[in-house]
């Protein structure tokens, strides 16, 4: 089929690579020359494994191209879907005007039927508001129908997360679209489930906002645990192993963070708000969620007691592991704190330096992971990268002044660690 993604950052780029590797047709629009630009000459934008060898194939194929026109991508094809950024306003509420402006932009380009599919994270009845724009600015009064396609991937395994989807949803009310939408998932052989359009819409907040919730609870458990002398990851394998319940995200840390889920659950609770309920669960999520950085930070300074002149190692800055994404990440906020309190940092992170610098100006980056904690006081682990349990602990401690690591991802083994000679504190165990 001809499909045209609007907007190519995380979902737009990789959704739009993922239909072009099934065999779709796919042109990706985007506002920013440099960006188009950028794609047209084979770059990417955001680090992502396995995005930019998708990227080459496809383009070399002739199914994946990149343009700025709006008005061309809907000319060219039969389904455009938008995958413009819905940030968040001070408020917690969600920032529409992108999608507004897309639907606007899409509307003075049809000249004939169109399905308009919107793939961003937005709140319940968004779609209601789309298809009202639409009809409101189309000079050409068409034909259209407007879907909701919320997006589940995980940044870092997005291209697995798009290619090999738990699910596709597909909300519209009305029962033309649907069929063009099978034919645009058939290849990804997932259970396909059609709803109406606020229920599709419902579904990713929901999902989102449970995610989120899963995470606060381990940390709330973690918590418990270490009052009582037990161990958070024993507890999450017992728990875990109940298929009702899952062990995944059961990792207690030092929170959750990210471009999604602090701003959906804002999200989430705003427009429950809106329509008359007070969603008392999801703000004790994110009041658990920022008390689990306030406690890991307690715990430096109880063992350091003042930071000031102290050296701190950190080896992690990303929002999780696998991405250069530092947007919302718990590691930024810490190194923040651990700053304002007086300690100078060495960091280290596998892909998210770049981006990090313009928030940790005065941090010294360190290209080698196994350097970091030459000349420090403590080393602190603040994402979950799997090649941070490789570090070379022999050689992290002969360089540092007294051999104390605190473990936000409880990367290590705590017998072991102290067997090492380290003072050693993780979370919740
Ligand atoms: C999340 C969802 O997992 C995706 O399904 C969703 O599509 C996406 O948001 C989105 O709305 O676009 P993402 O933000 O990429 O994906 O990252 P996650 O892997 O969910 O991790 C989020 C945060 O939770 C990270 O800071 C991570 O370190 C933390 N986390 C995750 C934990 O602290 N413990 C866990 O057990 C799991």
């Amino acid at each position: 089929m001809k499909l045209t993604i609007i907007g190519t950052g995380y979902v737009g780029l990789v959704s739009g690579t993922c239909f072009a590797e099934v065999g779709h047709q796919v042109i990706c629009v985007d506002s920013d020359a440099a960006k188009v630009k950028l794609l047209q000459a084979g770059g990417i934008p955001i680090y992502e494994p396995g995005l930019e060898e998708l990227v080459r194939k496809n383009v070399a194929a002739g199914r994946l191209s990149f343009t700025h026109s709006t008005a061309e991508g809907v000319e060219k094809s039969d389904v455009i879907f938008i995958a413009v950024p819905t940030p968040p306003q001070p408020d917690g509420s969600v920032d529409l005007s992108y999608i507004e402006r897309v639907a606007r932009d899409i509307a003075g380009a049809m000249t004939s039927y169109k399905i308009v599919v919107d793939k961003s994270t937005v709140p319940v009845k968004t779609g209601e508001k789309v298809a009202e724009t639409i009809q409101r600015y189309c000079p050409a009064k068409v034909e259209f129908d407007v879907v909701s396609n919320p997006e589940f991937l995980r940044e870092g395994f997005a291209v697995g997360d798009l290619m090999k989807p738990d699910r596709v949803v597909i909300g519209t009310r009305s029962p033309r679209p649907v069929a063009a939408m099978r034919e645009i998932y058939t290849p990804f052989q997932a259970p396909i489930i059609v709803t109406d359009i606020n229920s599709a819409e419902l579904i990713k907040h929901a999902a989102n906002s449970f995610l989120a919730l899963k995470i606060s609870y381990i940390n709330a458990i973690a918590t418990v645990c270490e009052a009582a002398g037990a161990n958070v990851q024993e507890v999450a394998q017992g728990i875990g192993l109940d298929e009702r319940i899952g062990r995944r995200f059961l990792n207690a840390g030092i929170g959750f963070g990210g471009s999604c889920f602090p701003k959906d659950l804002s999200a989430f609770i705003k427009i429950a708000e809106q329509i008359g309920y007070d969603f008392k669960l999801l703000k004790e999520v994110q009041h658990i969620n920022a008390d689990q950085m306030e406690r890991f930070l307690k715990k430096i300074t109880d063992t350091l007691w003042v930071l000031k002149d102290k050296t701190i190692g950190v080896l992690g800055l990303a929002f999780k592991q696998n991405t250069d994404d530092v947007r919302s990440s718990p590691a930024i906020a810490l190194c923040q704190r651990l700053i304002q309190e007086g300690a100078t940092l060495r960091v280290h992170d596998p892909k998210g330096m770049d981006k990090a610098r313009a928030l940790l100006p005065t941090a010294t980056y360190v290209e080698d992971m196994n350097a970091v904690a030459e000349g420090c006081d403590a080393l602190v682990v603040a994402t979950e990268w799997e090649e941070f349990k490789q570090l070379d602990l022999a050689r992290a401690k002969k360089g540092m002044t007294h051999p104390i690591l605190f473990d936000g991802r409880n990367l290590f083994d705590p017998a072991e660690m102290v067997r090492l000679g380290w003072i050693y504190k993780s979370v919740g165990r």
